[in-house]
């Protein structure tokens, strides 16, 4: 993973090492990131699930998906961020890895999901599909189990 390490060379790389403010603020912009993400995706998932009958579904997952796709990518610009400081090192970390891959799985279950028969139902205002209902038990798994490998990254 060495080719990784002239990442930690940059100027935002010295920035964020040469500043624990900065770091800090990204590192709280990579949490607020995830919060609205999770937020998002819960609220919808638990609607897809069946909570909360009296919303309109057609309403909703538009708006909570955007919001959603704001969070993801706020997470994985501040995620960045963060790496940049010690890439080779992250590179290593089981944990960091795990997340990573938790993260592909949740981007790619809600990229199937919106290109699906299933979606475009739900936009036309009917009750979701049991394969969506599957999906969004998919996606609930996921997402918990990319923060908990993210958290368990500074434990290794
Ligand atoms: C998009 C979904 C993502 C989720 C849900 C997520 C989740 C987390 C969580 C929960 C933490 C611990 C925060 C803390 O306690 O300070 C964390 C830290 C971190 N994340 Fe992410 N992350 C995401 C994306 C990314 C991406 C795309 C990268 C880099 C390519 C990344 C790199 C990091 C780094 C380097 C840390 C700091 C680890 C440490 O030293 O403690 N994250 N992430």
């Amino acid at each position: 993973m060495e080719f990784l390490a002239p990442l930690a060379e940059t100027p935002l790389a010295r920035a964020l090492i040469a500043s624990s403010t900065l770091y800090l603020l990204v590192n709280a912009a990579h949490i607020l990131g995830i919060s609205v993400l999770f937020g998002a995706i819960l609220a919808l998932d638990l609607r897809i699930l069946g909570l909360a009958r009296n919303l309109p579904l057609a309403v909703m997952a538009p708006y909570l998906s955007r919001l959603a796709g704001a969070g993801v990518l706020i997470a994985i610009a501040t995620g960045l961020c963060l790496f940049s400081v010690k890439p080779v090192e992250y590179a290593q970390n089981p944990a960091f890895l795990a997340k990573i891959g938790f993260v592909g799985l949740g981007i790619l279950n809600a990229a199937l999901v919106h290109f699906s028969q299933g979606w475009r139902a739900i936009l036309a205002d009917s009750e979701p599909r049991s394969v969506m209902r599957l999906s969004a038990w998919f996606s609930i798994t996921i997402w918990i189990a990319a923060v908990v490998a993210g958290r368990w990254i500074g434990f290794l």
